[in-house]
């Protein structure tokens, strides 16, 4: 049988950053089967994940690089960062979407922990220099580190626990730009947990039209059009 369509493959990237991928994601799915997280409160997650990938599903991974390739997308946030493998898809897709139309482009990529930055900066630099190139690391409170230094925004993904959605939402909404996607992850899942963030995503003349696509627990697309 004919190997499912993947947009990198497509798009040519290297086979070593997609097996690399591949190994990445596999081992996330593995530390994911030992830890019950839907049956966790946001604590618990935090204590329990302080060590493991979490990482953004494959299908999601692959639909996100997609995405930031038709949006033409060269400045993201992404919102947790965990051990960097979202932010290989994106660094690719900025990286693609630069030497395709030019000027600069940049991942800024947020992570509270020491030790999973630096677990990250390991991959990002097995997948490469031409996607490591493209990374703006923020180690730390992502409410303290996006404060200053933040461009024009092309795409923000939601990808961390669900209290600090919401305050990140409106710390980079307004270096949106019209058009700009805000992609979160779990919103069927967590649809409880992100009440608050998706009343005020969903709410009258909030400047976003909203999405709900049924990946496996659900993956917000917003686009911002105020
Ligand atoms: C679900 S994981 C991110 C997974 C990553 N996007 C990927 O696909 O590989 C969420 C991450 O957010 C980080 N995080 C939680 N609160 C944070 C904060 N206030 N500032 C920065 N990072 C934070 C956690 O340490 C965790 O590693």
């Amino acid at each position: 049988m004919a190997s499912p369509p993947n947009p990198l493959r497509d798009a040519g990237v290297p086979e070593h950053v997609l097996s690399l991928l591949d190994r990445l994601h596999a081992a996330s799915v593995e530390q994911e089967k030992g830890l019950n997280i839907s049956s966790l409160t946001s604590g618990e997650i935090h204590a329990a994940t302080r060590d493991a990938f979490v990482a953004l599903d494959q299908d999601k991974s692959q639909f996100v690089y997609q995405l930031a390739r038709a949006i033409n997308a060269k400045n993201i946030v992404e919102a947790g960062t965990s051990f960097g493998v979202s932010t290989i898809y994106l660094g690719l897709a900025v990286s693609a979407n630069v030497q395709a139309s030019g000027g600069q482009g940049t991942v800024i990529a947020t992570e509270h922990e020491a030790s999973k930055a630096g677990v990250a900066r390991k991959h990002w630099t097995e997948a490469g220099e031409g996607v490591s190139r493209h990374i703006d690391l923020r180690v730390g409170d992502l409410l303290q580190t996006l404060k200053e230094n933040v461009p024009t925004i092309d795409m923000l993904l939601l990808d961390i626990w669900t209290p600090m959605a919401l305050p990140t939402l409106k710390l980079i909404q307004p270096h949106l730009r019209q058009g700009a996607v805000v992609i979160i992850d779990n919103t069927i899942s967590s649809a409880t947990r992100y009440k608050d963030l998706l009343g005020y995503l969903r709410s009258k003349d909030s400047g976003f039209t909203n999405l709900t696509i049924p990946y496996s627990n659900g993956l917000e697309l917003c686009v911002y059009s105020p």
